[in-house]
């Protein structure tokens, strides 16, 4: 146990002070955004030791309790960043997020030491056009890649595909592809190769429905001008529910691509949205 010990928001009136355990890195909030009642980021301070691939998971707790909670988190901040940024969803009740939602600038965030995950670029073979497929907070680590000059590099076209439930949900990947477009150095990058096709399925939006639907009826490829996935050319990654993930990988197989890992890369590869 590390000597010191925190105190962060418990959701209780006088939170308790727990010791650090030994093998996570004890991390300082920097900065906490609200988007709606169900969706916030956090940043945090990163360890100098700390490396990661854009794309990549690590995981999460609080020093609320003797043996905290940690669940799994996509860092949503890219390699490069001083910072970390997460992407958080609010379950009422949820044994993390219940109390991470009201974490506060300055509260002390825990992190286990190593990353991992599938959703990077080493896990595809090359290919021109990279779809990023995401519902919800799914998004966060697709947040990391498009702010990663590799992708760029390697992608002649990389298109950010988010559905959510409300419009307002939809801000954040919003104001990110806005940051990315305006970047002073990535912006140069981008530039006519990012682009965001975003949908809400339970409140009027000009591309209403799920991403599924939208794939079905064509109507991805006709607002983005583009032929239906061709796994000669087309590469996807897919981050959403359990449900999501195995409707968007039967659309994605039934126009040939093959699901990839980082010992196997191929055409696609799928990670589940976390939440808890
Ligand atoms: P819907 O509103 O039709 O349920 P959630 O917040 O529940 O994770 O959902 C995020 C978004 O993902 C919602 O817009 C939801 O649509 C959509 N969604 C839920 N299940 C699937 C699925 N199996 N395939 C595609 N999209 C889905």
């Amino acid at each position: 146990m590390n000597a010191y010990t925190s105190n962060v928001a418990t959701g209780a009136e006088g939170a308790q002070a727990f010791p650090i355990p030994d093998n996570v890195y004890a991390e300082t909030v920097t900065e906490v955004r609200h988007y709606t009642d169900r969706l916030f980021r956090f940043r945090t301070t990163r360890p100098a030791s700390f490396r990661f691939r854009s794309g990549e998971f690590v995981m999460i707790g609080l020093p609320n309790a003797e043996r905290p909670v940690f669940r799994a988190y996509s860092v949503a901040s890219p390699a490069w960043d001083d910072e970390l940024e997460f992407f958080s969803i609010k379950v009422p009740g949820g044994p993390l997020t219940e109390y991470l939602q009201k974490v506060k600038v300055g509260d002390t965030i825990l992190m286990r030491k190593k990353p991992t995950g599938t959703l990077v670029i080493d896990a595809l073979l090359p290919g021109k056009r990279l779809y990023l497929l995401s519902t919800g907070t799914g998004v966060a680590p697709f947040a990391s890649l498009i702010r990663d000059p590799e992708v760029y590099e390697k992608f002649e076209e990389v298109i950010l595909v988010q559905t959510c439930r409300e419009v307002a949900e939809l801000a954040y990947a919003r104001e990110l592809y806005d940051d990315v477009v305006n970047h002073e150095f990535l912006g140069e990058l981008a530039a006519g190769k990012l682009r965001l096709y975003d949908s809400a399925t339970r409140e009027p939006h000009p591309r209403q429905g799920r991403i599924t639907d939208l794939i079905d009826s064509g109507k991805l490829f006709v607002d983005l001008g583009v032929p239906p996935f061709d796994p000669s050319v087309d590469r996807a990654m897919i981050c959403g529910s359990m449900a999501m993930i195995k409707d968007t990988k039967d659309r994605l197989e039934r126009f040939g691509l093959v699901e990839g890992a980082n010992n196997a890369p191929n055409t696609f590869v799928v990670e589940r949205a976390f939440v808890g």
